[in-house]
């Protein structure tokens, strides 16, 4: 399917620009990575843990987090999985095909105050995404922070994501450990939920600062577990999802509590958003 945008023109932050899908890494079932370059100009900087709006003519837009590292621009990677309309469509696109990229948008992981402490990146299923900017920021500056820990849960071991690059992390200074829910004959790691392997904790849970990125459920279980453990509730992160239209603030779609994920998020300390998640429960 060959897609050209008429209507991406210009800088406006409502106006996507064109980009081109250079690269396409298919990383499970359903799950690809599109590496993509701007027809024209420069691919915009972007903080670890913001997102773009993806459109596909026809089709309309959806929030991707941007998966690639700060230092890898000019080409920005987006890891996506195909779960409904314009997901769907951006998952029948093939390379050199061109899409509309709007953003970059929303707030980013905490990086200022990571230096000198412990971090505990806590991932679920293709949760690792929004991480991935951050694991790859904190490893390219790997001296700054006292323990890196991955902590990551997956379905079962033939879906964890970005699996080739678990060596290279681990050699440059990350510690991982990984979960799945189902194992196979083959498995030898943990069988078992994500907050099964937080303990025992690496270092001084006040100096620790834990990211998480997953199923809301999970990251509730994942926060309760880390504050249970001693780590301060404004040292526990989320990266949250809602739904999406403009992005900017503006239409209140993704309006959660007082705050909007677009704008004031996705990122947020867990004591800022705790009481609204508990209304989600209700
Ligand atoms: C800040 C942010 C970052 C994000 N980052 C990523 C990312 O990196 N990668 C990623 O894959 N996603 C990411 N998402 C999620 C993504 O934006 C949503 O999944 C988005 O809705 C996908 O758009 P879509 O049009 O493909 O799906 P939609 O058509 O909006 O469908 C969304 C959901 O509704 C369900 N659905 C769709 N149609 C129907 C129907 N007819 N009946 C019942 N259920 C239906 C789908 O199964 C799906 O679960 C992010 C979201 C946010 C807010
Ligand atoms: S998407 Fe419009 S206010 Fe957030």
């Amino acid at each position: 399917m060959s897609a050209t945008p008429q209507s991406m023109r210009g800088t406006n932050p409502w106006t996507p620009r064109p980009f081109r899908i250079e690269g396409i890494i298919a990383e499970l079932t359903s799950v690809w990575t599109f590496c993509l370059s701007p027809e024209e100009g420069d691919s915009p900087s972007f903080q670890p843990g913001q997102f773009n709006m993806l459109y596909v003519p026809g089709f309309g837009e959806a929030a991707i987090s941007i998966s690639s590292s700060t230092y890898d621009i000019p080409q920005l990677q987006h890891t996506f999985r195909a779960v409904g309309n314009v997901t769907g469509a951006l998952s029948r696109l093939r390379e050199g095909d061109q899409i509309g990229v709007r953003g970059p948008f929303g707030n980013s992981w905490p990086v200022m105050q990571l230096p000198g402490k412990n971090v505990i990146f806590v991932a679920g299923g293709i949760g690792l995404a929004p991480l991935r900017p951050v694991i790859e920021y904190t490893l390219q500056n790997r001296t700054e922070y006292e323990k890196l820990k991955l902590i990551y849960g997956a379905k079962s071991p033939d879906v964890l994501l970005y699996r080739r690059e678990f060596s290279r992390w681990t050699d440059a200074g990350l510690e991982i450990e990984v979960t799945v829910d189902r194992g196979t004959p083959h498995w030898q790691g943990h069988i078992g939920v994500v907050t099964e392997i937080m303990r025992p904790f690496p270092g001084d849970p006040e100096q620790t600062q834990v990211l998480v990125c997953g199923p809301e459920v999970m990251m509730r279980f994942v926060a309760r577990e880390a504050i249970s453990l001693g780590v301060p509730p404004a040292q526990v992160f989320l990266s949250l999802e809602r739904n999406m239209k403009c992005a900017m603030g503006m239409c209140g779609v993704c309006q959660f509590g007082p705050e909007f994920i677009c704008k004031d998020g996705p990122v947020f300390p867990f004591n800022r958003i705790q009481q609204y998640l508990r209304l989600e429960d209700l």
